[in-house]
């Protein structure tokens, strides 16, 4: 099986999302969770996305599937959500993209639910975390990582209208 990597955006209290939506609407970290995720290290080859179904479902339709990365949803209930491959345990997913030779990294992309069970795992490599340094009302968290996690890289702070964040990448 292959490593995978996690990509987050969070508050001061780990508070990542609100009634199915972010928060938040940070131009330079959507451009950020852009550049991380479609990187890839050689030609041909794409990136794989896992996330939750309400994830999926937050996404704007203009934007679902997330082009140039292959998108798979993690469902218990569903069998058909559009263009998405649907599976219905975070293994399965894991497995079957860590199989695809046209894969070279594969990020979860969360929510909640799927961050909880992908933080702990054994193949979890890296952590990218955007930083927001707010108190900002949230029903959605991130797991605590830093006990688990080393800090590897760090961005210099950035400013967007009320915003202030950096860029962090964790190591397992
Ligand atoms: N700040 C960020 O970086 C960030 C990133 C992504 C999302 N978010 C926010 O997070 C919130 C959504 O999180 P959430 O926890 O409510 O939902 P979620 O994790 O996106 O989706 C939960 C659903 O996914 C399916 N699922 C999750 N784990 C599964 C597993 N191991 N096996 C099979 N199915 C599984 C289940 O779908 P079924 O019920 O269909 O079985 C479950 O109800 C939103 O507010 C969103 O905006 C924030």
């Amino acid at each position: 099986m292959k490593t995978f990597n996690i990509i987050v955006a969070h508050e001061n209290f780990l508070g990542i999302g609100i009634d199915n939506t972010l928060p938040w609407k940070i131009k330079k970290d959507l451009k950020h969770f852009f550049t991380i995720t479609m990187a890839v290290k050689e030609k041909g080859k794409r990136n794989a996305l896992i996330m939750g179904r309400k994830t999926w479902e937050s996404l704007p339709i203009n934007v679902r599937p997330l082009p140039s990365r292959l998108n798979i949803v993690l469902s218990k209930n569903y069998k058909n959500l559009g263009d998405c491959l649907i599976f219905e345990s975070f293994e399965h997913a894991l497995k079957a993209a860590s199989l695809m030779e046209d894969i070279d990294e594969i990020f979860v992309m969360g929510g909640e639910k799927v961050y909880k069970e992908a933080i702990g795992h054994p193949m979890c490599s890296k952590i990218y975390i955007t930083e927001v340094y707010r108190d900002i009302d949230c029903d959605k968290f991130f797991p605590e990582y830093k006990n688990k996690y080393h800090l590897i890289e760090e961005s210099v702070e950035y400013k967007e209208g009320d915003y202030r964040f950096k860029f962090l990448t964790y190591k397992s």
